[in-house]
C-alpha cells in the first residue's frame, strides 16, 4: 500500500544543511549581514541564487548588487561549501539512515532523492549511496523550487509511483509545504515543521513502522 518514499538530502541523509549555514554565514559577515540559526531556518531547501536574495534582503542590501555581482557572490559560498564537501565519507550519513533505507527496501518498496542542490550528486557520492536510490531528481531535473511540488511529483513520475501512496522526508519549511501540495505523506525531520503529517525531532527517530503507522492512521482517516 506504499509505493514509494523520496528523501531530502541536505538535512535529512546527511548533516550538509549545517555546511550550507557555514558557508552562508561566513558570506553574510563578510557583508556585514549578521545570520543565524533561527533565520537559516529559511533558508534550508531554497536555491542557492534565492537563498543569497534572502539573506540580502535580511541585511537590507537587495538592491546593492548586480546580476553578476550576486552570481559572483553564491560562487563564492558554493566553493567554501565545496570546501566542506572534501571531508564528507559514508560515516558522515545521519543516525537512523541506514536502518531506515534498509527496512523500506526489504519490503520492495522504491526509494528516492529530492534535492534542489547541484551538488546532490557529489554530496550522495562522498557518502556511498550513489547506487543506493532508484531515482534521484537534483536542481537540473527542475524548473520550479520548492515549495512548488514539481521535484517531488517528477521523482514519483520517474518512479512510476502514485504521490498518493508515497512518502516524503523532509528538513525544510518549504520543502513540507511541496510534499504536502504534491499530495504525499509529510514526514518532518526538526522541531518547527509543524505543518507535516508526521514529525520527529532528529533523524534517529525515523522509524519505519512508526512512519508506516502514522501513515495508514491518516489513509483510515480520510
Ligand atoms: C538545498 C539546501 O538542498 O540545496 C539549501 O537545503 C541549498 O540550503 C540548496 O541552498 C542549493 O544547494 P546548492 O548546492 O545548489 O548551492
Ligand atoms: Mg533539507
Amino acid at each position: 500500500y506504499i509505493d514509494a518514499v523520496i528523501f531530502d538530502l541536505d538535512g535529512v541523509i546527511t548533516d550538509t544543511a549545517e555546511y550550507h549555514f557555514l558557508a552562508w554565514k561566513a558570506l553574510a559577515d563578510q557583508l556585514d549581514i549578521s545570520i543565524d540559526r533561527e533565520f537559516n531556518e529559511n533558508l534550508k531547501g531554497v536555491s542557492r541564487l534565492d537563498s543569497l536574495e534572502l539573506i540580502l534582503k535580511h541585511g537590507n542590501r537587495q538592491n546593492d548588487f548586480s546580476l553578476l555581482e550576486k552570481e559572483t557572490l553564491a560562487n563564492q559560498k558554493n566553493e567554501l561549501y565545496c570546501h566542506y564537501l572534501t571531508n564528507l565519507s559514508p560515516e558522515d550519513i545521519l543516525p537512523g539512515i541506514p536502518e531506515l533505507i534498509r527496512n523500506i527496501k526489504e519490503e520492495g518498496i522504491l526509494i528516492g532523492v529530492a534535492s534542489v542542490s547541484k551538488n546532490a550528486g557529489t554530496v550522495l557520492q562522498a557518502l556511498g549511496l550513489n547506487l543506493t536510490f532508484d531515482y534521484c531528481v537534483d536542481a537540473a531535473k527542475i524548473k520550479r523550487s520548492k515549495p512548488d511540488p514539481e521535484i517531488f511529483l517528477t521523482a514519483c513520475e520517474k518512479l512510476n509511483v502514485d504521490p498518493k501512496k508515497s512518502i516524503g522526508i523532509e528538513d525544510a519549511v518549504v520543502g513540507i509545504d511541496a510534499i504536502t501540495a504534491s499530495g504525499m505523506f509529510a514526514v518532518g525531520v526538526g522541531n518547527i515543521l509543524d505543518k507535516a503529517d508526521y514529525k520527529v525531532e532528529n533523524t534517529k527517530q525515523l522509524e519505519w513502522t512508526k512512519i508506516k503507522k502514522a501513515y495508514t492512521n491518516l489513509i483510515n482517516v480520510n
